[in-house]
């Protein structure tokens, strides 16, 4: 046989596998949306303005529902961060109660039976809205707002997951039929989340002035999630830089002085 033969054959075989793959794998899973970040890359950093928009959504809509346990107030002011300064943090934290400790008396609930709260300070974090799981289940259909501090980590895709699903919500494919309580979302497992779509144009009024649609408000969220998750992203690119050239000119050193080490036997 020829080489030219099996060579065309060779190349129809991979074009054949190359096209239809793609195909394949589009059949239950569609690619997550890719808006663009301005934390991509190795000098990436956190549009300030953003995190700001993306934290006014979180608290203004998604806060009812969702907590960020891992993130105290008091990080909003910190370097790296949405930038707030001490003053502002601490009026944030002020508008969150949590549960207090017992009381003179001993007690954690007052004559009616409801727990006695305090007010949050900036060494607080972000509290789930419910009691507990039980009651967040209640009022969710039996499903668990999960807590949102490492959304961006714990999900493929990160940011893009998180845009896409605040972003995927749309009616039904033909022959396809929701339950009750569930909403279809072309990016979440299964396509059936337990999430009423929280977003909708005009939603906020965003304190800058941008313009609060539906797309702005899952990219500033998703900012702002990245930011929950890794707050300490530009600190990691910038020392991963300063050890990036340290290595370069120790490297540019060692070769210089092994040139003149070798020099000297030859
Ligand atoms: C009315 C309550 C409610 C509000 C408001 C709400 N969520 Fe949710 N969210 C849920 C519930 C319930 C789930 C769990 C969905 C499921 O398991 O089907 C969920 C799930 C999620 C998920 C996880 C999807 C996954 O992969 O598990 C993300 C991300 C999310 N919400 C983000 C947000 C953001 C951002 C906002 C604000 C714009 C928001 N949610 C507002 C109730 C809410």
């Amino acid at each position: 046989m020829s080489t030219f033969f099996t060579r065309s054959l060779l190349v129809a075989a991979i074009s054949v596998i190359g096209l239809t793959a793609p195909a394949l794998a589009a059949e239950d899973h569609i690619a997550l949306k890719a808006p663009g970040w301005s934390f991509d890359g190795p000098f990436g950093t956190y549009d300030r303005a953003a995190l700001q928009r993306g934290f006014q959504v979180y608290k203004e809509v998604c806060a009812a529902c969702h907590g960020l346990k891992r993130v105290p107030f008091r990080t909003l002011a910190d370097e790296g961060g949405p930038g707030f300064t001490e003053s502002e943090v601490k009026a944030i934290a002020a508008q969150y109660k949590l549960p207090a400790p017992p009381n003179d008396q001993g007690q954690t609930i007052d004559a009616n039976g409801a727990p006695l709260m305090r007010t949050a300070i900036p060494a607080d974090a972000f509290p789930s809205p419910f009691a507990n799981e039980n009651a967040a289940r209640f009022a969710n259909n039996g499903s668990l707002p999960p807590d949102l501090s490492l959304i961006t980590k714990a999900r493929m895709g990160g940011a893009d997951y998180v845009y896409s699903v605040l972003t995927g919500y749309g009616p039904a494919p033909e022959g396809v039929t929701v339950p009750a309580g569930r909403y279809y979302n072309a990016y979440f497992a299964g396509h059936q989340i337990a999430m009423p779509p929280p977003l909708s144009a005009d939603r906020v009024t965003y304190a800058d002035g941008t313009k609060a649609t539906v797309e702005q408000m899952a990219h500033d969220l998703a900012t702002f999630l990245t930011w929950t998750a890794e707050p300490k992203m530009e600190e990691r690119k910038e020392m991963g830089f300063i050890w990036m050239v340290s290595l370069l000119v120790l490297a540019v050193l060692l070769f210089f002085s092994y040139r003149k080490v070798w020099h000297g036997e030859h």
